[in-house]
């Protein structure tokens, strides 16, 4: 008997920049990820300021799952989806984020994709912001430093819950809103970036413009789970976060505090807003060293303290070191590096592979938390060959998720209440910190290469059939 519950939510996860294309069809604004050019392992991506001739943006065509959801959505079907993961393009809704009116054409997409889903009996889990800021909120505000984002922000999530009330139950108000504590995040999640032309890795904001952008999020995300809660009580809102677990390196107890330091700012602040409704007692302290001296508004505390999510999301991908041995040797990670740990190996991109520390992960927050946690990315990031006979084999990716579902199972054993589980990037689509196609993470190939070019054909990857099994049997043959 499988100990995962009856109605476990196998599924994948997606984002509309990083796969849908058609930027700019049927009325869509630009958004951030739209300035961004590709980049690779060694060479940033960079965020222009307009969009240049010369360079390619992997977010303008991506895989074009604009003209292909029908098939795209059938082929997860076949693997028994039961739930799919995928953003909404807030551009495609309301083209500069400022509008009083949305843009029909936009919403209507959606409503094709979401009766798609249903007819295939898969349940959508929406993330409303996946590094999708429309770039005019960019150039106006400096993103979410400013405040007047806050109701472009509301006015867009009260437009598409109203449209889509019947369609979507699960809703995530930011993706990895914890990407907003560091320097990738000035890119990617709070938009911060104005009149900034360079690598998305080379921003020099200030801890005061990112935590205060960040409150604004928070203060956004609050309004809107209560808002929902109010007029919609067959929503769940949920919070989503970049776990990037981290060990002390040594039990010196030097090392044990600065990785108490490195946890919370990384991956606690967030959630102990969105899930406790309150900023956590370590928060002066955090601000006071690091310059922070925050900006609110009368009622802030309250809102915060009004609209805590209903279950807490998260990827996880790796895990690295923290050392106060400035000499350490280094490794990369998701958004942020590390001490390298000498007991994992790593992927082709430096990312250090750790099931283990998923069931850790999932205890830690569980302990912390005590409401339903969903796994909302994993995968890893692999290069994959076409073999002559066509098919692609991928066992190198089978064996990362089969270990990974393996703790995860481990952590419902030891009490953690799991709704699911959304691998990363279930068909290839372009990476987000490099823009490249292939870091591919998917069960079904694409035609689509570093250079813009491919035919966008899908394929069934060696992956595709063994997560079907896998799904159909709740996760109890793994092999
Ligand atoms: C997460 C993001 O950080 O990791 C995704 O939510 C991203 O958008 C995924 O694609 C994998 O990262 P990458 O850089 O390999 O695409």
């Amino acid at each position: 008997m499988s100990v995962l519950r009856k109605d476990f939510l196998w599924g994948g996860a997606t984002a509309a920049n990083q796969f849908e294309g058609a930027w700019d069809v049927d009325g869509k604004g630009p958004s951030v990820p739209d300035m961004c050019t590709n980049g690779s392992h060694t060479s940033p991506k960079w965020v222009t300021t307009a969009v240049r001739p010369d360079r390619l943006y992997p977010s303008h065509e991506a895989i074009d799952f604009y003209h292909h959801y029908e098939e795209d959505i059938a082929l997860f079907a076949e693997m028994g989806f039961k739930c799919f993961r995928m953003s909404i393009n807030w551009t495609r809704i309301f083209p500069t984020g400022m509008e009083e009116e949305p843009n029909e054409k936009g919403l209507e997409f959606y409503d094709k994709v979401f009766d798609c889903c249903k007819r295939h009996g898969i349940e959508p889990l929406v993330t409303i912001s996946h590094y999708e800021l429309p770039y005019a909120l960019v150039e106006r505000y400096n993103g979410w430093e400013g405040r007047e984002v806050i109701d472009c922000y509301v006015r867009y999530c009260k437009t598409i819950f109203q449209r889509y009330k019947d369609k979507v139950k699960y809703w995530l108000t930011f993706n990895e809103i914890n990407s907003g504590t560091m320097a990738m995040g000035d890119t990617l999640c709070t938009g911060i970036i104005k009149g900034y032309e360079g690598p998305v890795t080379g921003t020099v904001n200030k801890d005061q413009t990112r935590f205060q952008a960040l409150h604004h999020m928070f203060v956004a995300s609050a309004i809107v789970v209560k808002y929902a809660h109010e007029h919609y009580p067959q929503f769940q809102l949920g919070n989503m976060i970049c776990f990037v677990t981290s060990y002390a390196y040594t039990c010196n107890p030097t090392d044990i505090l600065k990785n108490q330091a490195q946890m919370r700012r990384m991956n606690w602040y967030c959630s102990d807003v969105q899930v406790r409704g309150e900023y956590p007692a370590y928060a002066k302290r955090l601000w006071e060293e690091n310059g922070v001296a925050l900006k609110m508004e009368p009622g802030d505390l309250e809102i915060l303290k009004e609209g805590t999510v209903d279950f807490y999301t998260f990827s996880y991908y790796m895990s690295n070191c923290t050392s106060a041995d400035p000499q350490a040797a280094q490794t990369s990670g998701n958004l942020a590096g590390g001490a390298k740990n000498p007991y994992l190996p790593a992927s082709d991109w430096g990312w250090q592979i750790d099931p283990q520390g998923l069931r850790y992960t999932l205890n830690e927050i569980y302990d912390r938390y005590r409401i339903p946690l969903m796994v909302v990315e994993n995968g890893l990031g692999a290069r994959d060959e076409i073999e002559p006979d066509g098919s692609i084999n991928d066992d190198y990716r089978i064996d990362y998720l089969r270990q990974h579902i393996e703790q995860m199972i481990e952590a419902v054993k030891d009490g953690v209440d799991l709704m699911g589980y959304t691998p990363w990037g279930c068909i290839d689509l372009v990476s987000a910190s490099t823009g490249e196609m292939a870091k591919r993470y998917g069960f079904i190939y694409v035609e689509k290469y570093d250079d813009g070019t491919g035919s966008l054909a899908r394929r069934k990857k060696k992956s595709f059939d063994w997560y079907k099994k896998v799904i159909a049997t709740n996760g109890e043959d793994l092999a």
